[in-house]
């Protein structure tokens, strides 16, 4: 059994999969990296198929995370029931998350910053219409949610009191 974790933003170009390699890169550092798997969608269906932008691109490369081979993609209506973990990136995002959601499922969905002590309530904001600049604070932004993120699924899913089975 693993955790499934879903970060969701608007075109899944820029921050989702951004964070999705972000996650992927400190999950496969960590004790539990084979009970945890992630994935990224936008809510938004403009660059379905598309490698992220140029920028995130190249500034996770920099910063030795490699997102060159993920494909954008729409959220889905099982993703809420196939996720464990449903991460917005902003409380936009999470609004249109929370609308499409089953309310069975609402509980799983929360917004990355949410994770990060210093951060809460804040958006990872969008930083397509802007420069350079905003795609470094986006990921300085997301390594903290990311890191605080791990730690609460560690704790709260994977701890050895609720340990997955093989
Ligand atoms: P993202 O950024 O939600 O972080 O992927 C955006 C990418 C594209 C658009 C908006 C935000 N767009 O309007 O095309």
């Amino acid at each position: 059994m693993s955790v499934h974790i879903l970060f969701v933003c608007l075109g899944n170009i820029c921050r989702s999969p951004s964070a999705e390699g972000i996650f992927r890169d400190l999950v496969s550092k960590a004790e539990y990296r084979d009970h945890i798997e992630v994935d990224s969608a936008g809510t938004g269906a403009w660059h379905i198929g598309n490698p992220p932008d140029k920028r995130a691109q190249k500034v996770a490369l920099e910063r030795g995370v490699d997102i060159r081979g993920l494909k954008a993609r729409q959220v889905h209506a099982n993703d809420f029931e196939r996720f464990d973990l449903i991460v917005a990136m902003d409380a936009s995002n999470r609004d249109d998350l929370l609308a499409a959601c089953p309310d069975t499922f609402a509980r799983k969905i929360s917004m990355l910053l949410d994770h990060a002590p210093d951060q809460i309530g804040q958006d990872v904001p969008d930083p397509y219409y802007g420069g350079e600049d905003g795609f470094h604070l986006m990921f300085d932004l997301i390594e903290q949610g990311a890191k605080g993120l791990l730690d609460h699924v560690a704790r709260k899913h994977l701890s050895s009191s609720n340990k997955p089975k093989e």
